[in-house]
């Protein structure tokens, strides 16, 4: 349906654990989060219900996140359940690509139509330390298997840290060359815990477009943008098998064409990435309400849905996103 601002909302990411086998820097502080209890988080049964309403809203697209999606236990016949709705047209999934080589084929089988890995370096040692202790050898891993079971196009996600990974750029966008991938530079947010820091290390995609484009020079990709696309712009090297996208939150908003919602963990519909007004639809489903109250509720949300975040100024962004990234999925 459309919201209040005639932007189509087709697009429903849900966050399934607020759980991660990694603790990146960017993301989380060095002592951890406290976690959520397990009555806390939605069941899968309640997940299933909720997609089943908002795709009447008009969802026809479900990105599964986490934390870190693939360490939630029974998430392959979850998704096999999403399978069956079936005015859902796409089903994807966010992961930071740990497990991936143990999944890939199931999850292929299963009815995922595609994947996006989170991954910050191509030097591992640098990896285990932007992420607390991973082992960039098992993404690899995880990227190639992905691949070799069908999946296409792959995007990998590079959120750009100044001092940490501006020397990688070129690396990343030359994995571009020889792979079909889209390597996508996010700029950092300032969201939960870590926004503070965040402000310190941001690196904007001007300065990664320059780097590339001084290097080889970048072409816009157009067309092929289907309705349900995220805020992605893409270039091309020429001659290169894969895509560059640019995820400039910061710098270049992309707010007029927002066509999302956010389901998070504890079962709260975010209409806002970076916005903590929340509607809440676990408590009135545990408190038995029908279908077509939290249709409703969905339907509201969805008209409400404000027009555009402050997201272009730190400080004032700061004050505002209290929940963390590992509840939203991003
Ligand atoms: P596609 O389906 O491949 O287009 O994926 P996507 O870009 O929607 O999903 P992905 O999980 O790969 O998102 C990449 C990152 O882009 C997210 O983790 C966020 O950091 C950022 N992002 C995505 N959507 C939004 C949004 O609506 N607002 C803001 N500010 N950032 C977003
Ligand atoms: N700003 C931008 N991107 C972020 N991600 C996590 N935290 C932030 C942040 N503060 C990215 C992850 C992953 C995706 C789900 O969100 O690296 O690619
Ligand atoms: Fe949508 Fe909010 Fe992101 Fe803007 S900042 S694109 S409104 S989720």
């Amino acid at each position: 349906m459309l919201d209040n601002h005639n932007r189509e909302i087709n697009y429903l990411r849900v966050s399934v654990t607020d759980r991660c086998n990694l603790r990146c820097v960017y993301c989380m502080p060095k002592e951890g989060l406290s976690l959520l209890g397990h009555k806390d988080i939605l069941s899968y049964e309640e997940i299933l219900r909720i997609v089943n309403v908002a795709v009447k809203t008009g969802i026809v697209k479900v990105r599964l996140t986490g934390g870190e999606p693939l360490v939630r236990r029974g998430l392959i016949d979850f998704i096999a359940s999403l399978r069956k709705i079936e005015s859902l047209q796409e089903i994807t999934l966010t992961t930071n690509g740990i497990l991936l080589e143990h999944f890939a084929e199931r999850l292929f089988q299963a009815g995922i139509n595609r994947i996006n890995i989170s991954l910050d370096s191509l030097n591992p040692g640098k990896y285990r330390d932007i992420t607390r202790g991973g082992d960039l050898h098992k993404v690899l891993r995880g990227i190639e298997k992905a691949d070799s079971v069908g999946f296409s196009p792959i995007k990998i996600n590079v959120v750009a840290i100044k001092g940490f990974n501006d020397d990688e750029i070129l690396d990343f966008a030359k994995l571009s060359m020889s792979k079909p991938y889209q390597i996508r530079f996010i700029e950092l947010m300032p969201i939960g815990d870590t926004a503070d820091n965040n402000q310190q290390i941001y690196l904007s995609n001007d300065t990664i477009r320059g780097k590339i484009s001084s290097f080889i020079p970048l072409e816009p990709v157009n067309g092929n943008r289907e309705k349900t696309d995220g805020p992605a712009r893409v270039y091309k090297m020429r001659s290169a098998m894969g895509e560059i996208g640019l995820i400039s939150a910061m710098s270049h908003e992309f707010c007029e064409s927002c066509n999302r919602l956010r389901l998070t963990a504890d079962g709260h519909l975010r209409v806002c990435l970076v916005s903590d007004d929340e509607v809440d639809l676990k408590s009135p489903m545990r408190a038995g309400c029908r279908d077509s109250e939290l249709e409703n509720l969905i339907k509201k949300a969805i008209f409400d849905k404000p027009k555009r975040a402050d997201i272009h100024c730190y400080e004032h962004q700061r004050k505002k996103c209290v929940r963390n990234m590992s509840s939203i999925g991003g």
